[in-house]
């Protein structure tokens, strides 16, 4: 299996290598994460980003950071990593892959109990490395899944970065394309620049015309336009965390192109691997939304400040689409339709 290259853990289990992606498109920039806070700071920060990456970085941090404990007493070594757990949690709010990678690598050294604190680490060891595998094997079943959507030549539209960066290989959202080129399709992508971190430009763009596909930018604005022009057959979302009843946190932006695309009649898939998928959250009410600093918006990639420094800016990184704007999800075990709340229930009771 071909190991993916944005989230390493070091053969020693001391620390694990990112690919810094807000240096991306311009450098390829490796970092080393031992300490919490290097993590927190990653995480934080965007070097490490979407859902899927987020969960498998801090999965393995998690570890890293146990690997380094003095204590060989389990129930103070268990205290420590909880709390450790607890503080990565906090780096960011929405992406409900963080606190599932935790808790599992978390729940594995519990398995330990009375076997000591190396069992538990070899335990820790073995979760993380399995989340990052399964997640390889989840974005492959998606694109094949995806593939059945769209035909030879479809245009297609996507919003922020749900690639191989974001994931682990193939990726959610651009998996399809990924997939298809492999074997043959010609796509032709419209990619939302998405703002204000650019994720569409500086990571989607990038994943795509390395790969050889055919990619245009386009501003977040001129989505209208392009659909109306009748040059996009499916629009192609990732996600952050999926309700029970399939309302879908994603980057901001997100529902804004679902609207349009049910204005146009064209359809607006979400790819989902289940463990983005949050069953204790009922809708996307539930769903906490990260807000983010006024300066991404106002100086940030400029040269020059884009507004008065008294102006205030209103900077939330993620919405929610309502699930009736959603044509399918697409996970791993099979394509949901409206209405989620069953199809969503029937996919983990494994109908
Ligand atoms: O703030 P980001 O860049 O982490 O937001 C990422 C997204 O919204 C992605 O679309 C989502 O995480 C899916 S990644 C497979």
């Amino acid at each position: 299996m071909m190991k993916p290259e944005n989230v390493m853990l070091s053969d020693d289990g001391k620390s694990v290598v990112i690919i810094d992606q807000t240096q991306l498109p311009n450098r390829t920039v490796h970092l080393t994460l031992t300490t919490p806070g290097e993590f927190y700071e990653a995480i934080y920060e965007l070097k490490v980003r979407g859902a899927p990456a987020i969960g498998i970085c801090a999965g393995m941090g998690l570890y890293v950071i146990a690997n380094g404990f003095e204590e060989t007493e389990e129930e103070h070594f268990l205290t420590k990593l909880h709390n450790v757990s607890v503080y990565l949690n906090s780096s960011r709010p929405t992406a409900v892959n963080l606190k599932h990678a935790l808790d599992r690598v978390e729940n594995a050294a519990h398995t330990e109990k009375g076997n000591g604190t190396a069992a538990m680490l070899a335990a820790m060891r073995k979760e993380c490395i399995a989340i990052q595998d399964e997640d390889i094997a989840m974005c492959r079943a998606i694109s094949e899944y995806g593939l059945t959507l769209v035909k030879d030549g479809d245009g297609i539209l996507t919003h922020c970065n749900a690639g191989p960066l974001a994931t682990s290989c193939y990726g959610t959202g651009l998996g399809t394309l990924l997939l298809g080129k492999e074997k043959g399709y010609t796509f032709h992508a419209y990619t939302d620049e998405t703002r204000p971190l650019l994720q569409g430009a500086r990571l989607t763009a990038y994943e795509l015309d390395k790969a050889g596909i055919d990619v245009t930018l386009i501003c977040d604005n001129m989505a209208s336009i392009v659909m109306k022009q009748g040059k996009i057959n499916a629009c192609f979302v990732g996600c952050d965390r999926v309700a029970a009843n399939g309302d879908t946190a994603n980057k901001i932006g997100t529902s804004g192109v679902a609207v349009l695309a049910k204005h146009y009649g064209i359809p607006f898939y979400v790819f989902c691997p289940s463990s983005t998928i949050d069953m204790n959250c009922m809708t996307g009410a539930d769903i906490e939304i990260e807000e983010r600093q006024p300066d991404e918006i106002k100086t940030k990639f400029f040269a020059e400040p884009v507004a008065p420094a008294s102006v205030k800016a209103y900077n939330p990184a993620f919405d929610v689409t309502d699930a009736e704007l959603i044509t399918a999800i697409i996970t791993e075990k099979g394509i949901c339709r409206y209405p989620y709340t069953d199809s969503l229930a029937a996919l983990f009771r494994g109908e």
